[in-house]
């Protein structure tokens, strides 16, 4: 064990820092984009924390260092590391399986032997900083290997797992060569988060068909040396820091740019708001189509409705990604080219990524958020226009296969596959009276406000202490 060691390390793929070289050829750090990020930034920089992951770009070798009150600890990836264990393993054998099959998962043993290994790393990484008894929390899909490999190395520590994304039903999870592995790996865990009672119950379900635990309730008993251990599987709902953003879309500024952003969009009566990162997951094209259909139907028309779609660049060199890059922006091409006018679009398409501020100017300026998700674990985008909205309007559309939508109950809740259902919502979000919008708006800010992401890891540690009091 070095001579650095910490009580509370959190293991993840990506660091909330990212590697960045500047245009002088000097390099540095940048925060990193990403939900994840978002919602543990303040927990750690509360707590004397030390954060395993990796800086972002193969072959790098960083050693450890302080960040915003945050250890750093960088995992360094080879550049087949990246290949087979991020971009294919996790991204396109995991992502798409735990998805619900939107996209086919391709199942190779070479993926499945990085995966292994760069896990081992991670727990190794961890397991050499955590001081004894210390709690180290893991992060999503990336590293389901990781509880049991610590637990192995460490079992001193109390170990967490949170799962943000889906977990699938048995059908689709059996699937997977390395099933079994997996929920083993997962089961090193002492508490088990999952964003959806749905997502713990298909986990629960996984472990009785593959192995001969007993379960009662959200509690496994899994065998450890001559007697057994309790495992707790159950869900607990990310959030997001509601406060934050609040305050954030408060300032002038930031008032400001949303009443630019309107008057560059040529004032219309309605701006309607996408902000997904790029991936399949998101139901784009579904939204595209319904937007498309609404303007050829002429039940809304150019100039009077615009819709701006954020689409962030996202796992680029993933041939499902690619793919879906050229079908997007051929729809967005077809749709403007039918529909776009000299002074007016139809679609303000923008691949970037936006900071904060201009994240939250859009949200102000957004009267109907579209959030269509096919298979979304939370889906915090949904939770972030909410906060912003502190002047209690604008309308969610939200798909019900997001998590976010278990708790925004008062949101219009859409079947995106229902592409005329979704039309009649969206005519619905832009005709919405002012006062059923406030009256809407008011209900789910208030779940935002109460359930944000503090909540949400105090619930998650209150758990784990209970683990570490039953141990
Ligand atoms: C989802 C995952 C995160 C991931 C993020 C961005 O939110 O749950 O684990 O970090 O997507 O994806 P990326 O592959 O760029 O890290």
């Amino acid at each position: 064990m070095s001579d650095d060691s910490y009580d509370f390390v959190v293991v993840s793929n990506r660091l909330p820092v990212d590697h960045v070289v500047h245009d002088d050829g000097t390099a540095g750090w940048t925060q990193s984009p990403g939900g994840l990020v978002t919602a543990l930034e303040p927990i750690m920089r509360s707590t004397d924390g030390a954060w395993v992951g990796w800086a972002g770009k193969p072959d790098l070798d960083d050693a450890p260092f302080d960040s915003d009150g945050i250890r750093v600890v960088p995992v360094p990836l080879s550049t087949d590391d990246v290949q087979y264990y991020y971009e294919g393993f996790s991204n396109d054998t995991l992502w798409p399986l735990y998805h619900d099959v939107i996209a086919p998962p391709s199942y190779h043993r070479l993926w499945w032997e990085h995966y292994s290994s760069v896990n081992r790393r991670f727990a190794d990484a961890a397991a050499a900083i955590a001081a004894p008894n210390a709690t180290v929390w893991v992060q999503d899909y990336q590293l389901q290997l990781v509880p049991k490999m610590l637990r192995q190395q460490r079992p001193d520590l109390t170990i967490g797992f949170f799962n943000h994304i889906p977990f699938p039903p048995y059908g689709i999870y059996s699937q997977l060569p390395w099933r079994t592995q997996i929920i083993e790996g997962v089961l090193g865990a002492d508490v088990i988060g999952f964003q959806r009672t749905a997502d713990a119950g298909n986990f629960a379900r996984a472990v009785r068909r593959l192995l001969p635990y007993s379960t009662r309730g959200t509690t496994i008993l899994v065998p450890d040396g001559d007697g057994s251990r309790e495992v707790v599987a159950r869900p607990f709902p990310i959030s997001i820091d509601a406060e934050a953003f609040e305050e954030l879309a408060r300032r002038p500024e930031v008032q400001a740019r949303a009443a630019q952003i309107r008057s560059d969009l040529g004032d219309p009566q309605t701006v309607m708001l996408g902000v997904d990162r790029l991936d399949y997951t998101k139901g784009i094209g579904h939204r595209l189509k319904a937007f498309g259909e609404l303007l050829a139907d002429g039940a809304v028309s150019v100039g009077d409705v615009v819709l701006v779609q954020v689409a962030s660049p996202s796992r680029e060199r993933v041939e499902t990604y690619r793919q879906l890059r050229d079908e997007v922006e051929l729809t967005v091409g077809r749709i403007n080219g039918d529909f776009s006018t000299i002074s007016h679009q139809a679609i303000s398409y923008l691949h970037h990524s936006f900071p904060r501020e201009e994240m939250a100017a859009l949200f102000l300026a957004a009267d109907v958020m579209l959030v269509t998700a096919l298979r979304d674990g939370m889906n915090l985008v949904a939770k972030e226009y909410v906060a912003a909205r502190f002047d209690e309007d604008g309308v969610l559309v939200l798909s019900e296969f997001a998590g976010a939508s278990d708790e925004l109950k008062t949101a219009l809740l859409i079947n995106p596959h229902d592409i005329g259902g979704l039309k009649q919502a969206i005519v619905q979000a832009v005709r919405m009276p002012r006062n059923e919008r406030r009256r809407r708006m008011r209900t789910m800010r208030k779940r935002v406000s109460d359930n944000d992401v503090l909540h949400w890891s105090a619930t998650f540690l209150a758990a784990l202490r209970e683990a570490r009091a039953r141990g």
